[in-house]
């Protein structure tokens, strides 16, 4: 393994039993590692098995088959010391700011559970690396006393991120950290996690429904359709030349910003609806409402490949 990387996922499946006969395969078999220092955004439309991939690489929920390895340790295996030094090095920063905080703690409180969990600040010490921490995501000390009803989306936002970083943590997966968010407090949120990562050193897995909310923050990008990855590129790559149907008809759904490209933008609207997770139909998961499909499409799962240096994708357009 290069020693530059962080995450590394390999051919995960995290499946849930639903009914007798019934298996909901919400990640199905998908692999791709994280770069110190990088971001890696997970983009795909609700129910794709962007949490349920999140929550598996943290350890969250159990993996069905397949692995993460954390600093080259399958984090699955870990006990004991072992597994605590992991849940201490890999947070989450949930999607809804206001379900995730407990409404019975003062924000202080909020902050110090990791740190008293795992012992890392007592006294003065500790009060001050709450007041430290309240700072860093442009609070300030008056806030630990408060409740979080008293604060709006963006600052409950901010207090989770503070949670986060109480640990002193390596990677976090931020889970739709801005998608509860008014649009006008998303930017700030989003430019706040920059400034962090950057200061801090941090590795994030940033998950998001819509492209155009992780391309300013993500080195690559991941796309997800139904469980699978079915690409997987630099953003910039990802960007300006989308090889997978999928990934083309979700970003022709952006808008442009500039009124005469606007006019002119071809959206592709994907036809038919999105297939059950629940026992799937072999062959690639897209096949049903992709215009290019062949027979070969709706039988054989097409592999994740390396069709141009660094750019993934797994379709068989490119199998030729
Ligand atoms: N605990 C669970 N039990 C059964 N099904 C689940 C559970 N969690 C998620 N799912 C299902 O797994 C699929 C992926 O869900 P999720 O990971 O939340 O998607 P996303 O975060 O991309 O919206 C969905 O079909 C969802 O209903
Ligand atoms: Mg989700």
């Amino acid at each position: 393994m290069e020693n530059n990387v962080l995450v590394e996922v390999k051919n995960l499946k995290k499946y849930f039993k639903v009914g007798k006969d019934a298996t909901l395969k919400a990640v199905d078999n998908v692999s791709f590692n994280i770069k110190k220092g990088e971001t890696l955004g997970l983009v795909g439309e609700s129910g794709c098995g962007k949490t349920t991939c999140g929550r598996t690489v943290l350890g969250l929920y159990g993996a069905t088959d397949g692995e993460v390895l954390f600093e080259g340790i399958d984090i699955h295996k870990l006990k004991g010391a072992k597994k605590r030094e992991f849940t201490k090095n890999a947070q989450i920063i949930f999607q809804d700011p206001y379900a995730s905080l407990n409404p019975r703690m003062t924000v202080g409180e909020i902050i110090a559970e990791g740190i008293d969990i795992h012992g890392l600040y007592t006294g003065e010490k500790r009060q001050e690396r709450i007041y430290h921490l309240l700072n860093l995501v442009g609070l300030n000390k008056e806030h630990a006393s408060r409740f979080p009803h008293e604060f709006s989306g963006g600052q409950r936002q901010r207090i989770g991120i503070a949670r986060a970083l109480a640990v002193e943590p390596k990677f976090i997966v931020c889970d739709e950290p801005i998608s509860a968010l008014d649009v006008s407090i998303q930017a700030q949120v989003v430019n706040l996690l920059i400034k962090l990562q950057r200061e801090l050193g941090l590795t994030y897995l940033f998950i998001a429904h819509d492209l155009s909310m992780v391309k300013h923050i993500s080195d690559r990008v991941g796309v997800m359709y139904l469980g699978t990855m079915v690409e997987l590129a630099s953003s910039k790559a990802l960007y300006e030349k989308p090889l997978h149907p999928y990934t083309q008809a979700l970003l022709s759904a952006i808008p442009i910003p500039d009124p005469d490209v606007e006019k002119n933008r071809q959206r592709i609207m994907l036809e038919g609806e999105v297939p059950s997770p629940i026992n799937p139909k072999p062959g690639c998961r897209f096949a049903a409402r992709c215009k290019y499909a062949k027979q070969v499409c709706s039988e054989v799962s097409p592999e994740l490949k390396e069709v141009e240096k660094d750019h993934f994708v797994a379709c068989h357009l490119f199998n030729e």
